[in-house]
């Protein structure tokens, strides 16, 4: 395990303590009422793990990748939809707001996420282009002064309770990837709608929506970064973003397997509690190696991340074997607390409902291995 300095034990403390304390009493309530996480959300922002790794400069914590995979491993243990609510905006909308963004973007956008208490989202996927953005139909045309957006987006994680969204629209459709833009749509921009929230199998607490552009007009200076850069923008965002999903799934992964020794140790058959049964033990055994594993992996893209190293190969594969082993552990506790793990009177079904996104957003299992494979065969 890597070694961690006195700041990191205090930041996983303090979300530790914020976990206990509010997350986690909540969590299984804004599951099932499929409602946004409110006190957990003002708790983070309090906390100012909302924009943990934003300079302070604009306002943040200025904290490293460390620090914010620690911590999103304590909250999406006690619950993943916060989890990944605090993981998109930091990761997908405060990072290339400011790493890509002018300072007029900075001051006015980012500042709304940092110090505002605004949350923020990332709008890339379209109903017709989800692993491959490059083929997005958003257009942006500009028009004296301001953009004219037009089109629609899809699984828009804090769709309507995010106040900046980062868009990814077509500059120039002729050019696929390079004519792809960046651009900060403020919600109650006229012609932006939000639509209805999805119905979901897990993450019910994390709103997801549609979006559309109908002849939506913004500030020319809304742009992120230059025109044909924003796919590049979009690629570079997700390796971070990829790693925040990693810890996301690492924190579920980690209550699944919590939950399947405690429950091992009280639930008895044949005049002994079950954990005493090789079959299950072994069963634990793997699933605590796999976990590990999968922090391992964590780990090592945060810090070439914080090094400032290319760490594209080393996030796809810390998200690819994370959430795997996310769902693996999440359906063995599943499978040890039997038919108590089947009904809602026991978190582990929220788990195993919970573990299977992590595979899915943020690029697929098979995307993450589109990206391995390229750098190491080709690359
Ligand atoms: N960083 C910087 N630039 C990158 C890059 C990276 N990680 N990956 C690729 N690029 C650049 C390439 O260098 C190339 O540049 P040039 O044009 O200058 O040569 C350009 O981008 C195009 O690269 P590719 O040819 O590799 O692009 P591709 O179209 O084949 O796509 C892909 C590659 C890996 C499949 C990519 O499309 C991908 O990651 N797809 C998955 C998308 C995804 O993760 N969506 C998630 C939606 S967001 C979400 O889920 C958020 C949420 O709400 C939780």
């Amino acid at each position: 395990m890597i070694e961690l300095n006195e700041d990191h034990k205090l930041i996983q403390q303090t979300a530790r303590d914020i976990a206990e304390d509010v997350i986690a009493p909540n969590a299984a309530y804004y599951d099932s009422h499929e409602e946004f996480p409110q006190k957990s959300f003002e708790a983070l922002r309090d906390a100012g793990f909302l924009a943990m790794m934003v300079s302070p400069e604009y306002g943040g914590a200025g904290l490293d990748t460390i620090s914010y995979v620690l911590a999103m491993i304590e909250v999406s243990k006690a619950c993943a939809s916060t989890g990944v609510m605090m993981s998109v905006n930091n990761s997908l909308a405060a990072f290339p707001l400011e790493t890509y963004g002018s300072e007029y973007i900075k001051n006015t956008f980012l500042r709304k996420i940092s110090e505002g208490g605004k949350l923020g989202a990332f709008a890339l996927s379209e109903p017709d282009a989800g692993s491959d953005p490059a083929g997005g139909r958003t257009t942006a045309v500009l028009d004296g002064d301001e953009y004219i957006l037009n089109g629609s987006k899809m699984w828009i994680t804090n769709g309507g309770v995010a106040d900046v969204y980062v868009v990814f629209a077509k500059t120039n459709p002729d050019l696929k990837h390079k004519g792809m833009s960046a651009f900060v749509v403020e919600k109650g921009t006229p012609g932006f709608e939000i639509g209805p929230k999805e119905k979901k199998l897990g993450i019910r607490a994390s709103p997801t929506t549609p979006l559309s552009f109908d002849d939506c007009r913004i500030p020319k200076e809304n742009l992120i970064g230059t025109e044909g850069e924003g796919f590049k923008i979009a690629m570079s965002t997700l390796d971070g973003g990829r790693i925040g999903i990693a810890a996301q799934a690492l924190g579920i992964g980690q209550a699944a397997l919590d939950a399947a020794i405690s429950y091992s140790k009280t639930r008895r058959a044949f005049g002994q509690p079950i954990s005493k049964f090789q079959g299950l033990r072994w069963m634990i055994a793997d699933a605590a190696m796999d976990m590990e594993a999968a922090k391992l992996l964590t780990f090592q893209a945060a810090i070439l991340k914080d090094k400032k190293l290319r760490f594209t190969k080393e996030a796809a594969m810390a998200k690819l074997y994370a959430s795997e082993a996310a769902v693996r552990t999440a359906d063995m506790s599943l499978q040890i607390h039997g038919g108590a793990g089947y009904s809602r009177d026991f978190p582990v079904e929220r788990y195993y409902r919970d573990a299977k996104i992590t595979a899915i957003y943020e690029g697929t299992s098979e995307i993450q291995r589109v990206v391995i494979s390229r750098e190491v065969i080709d690359k």
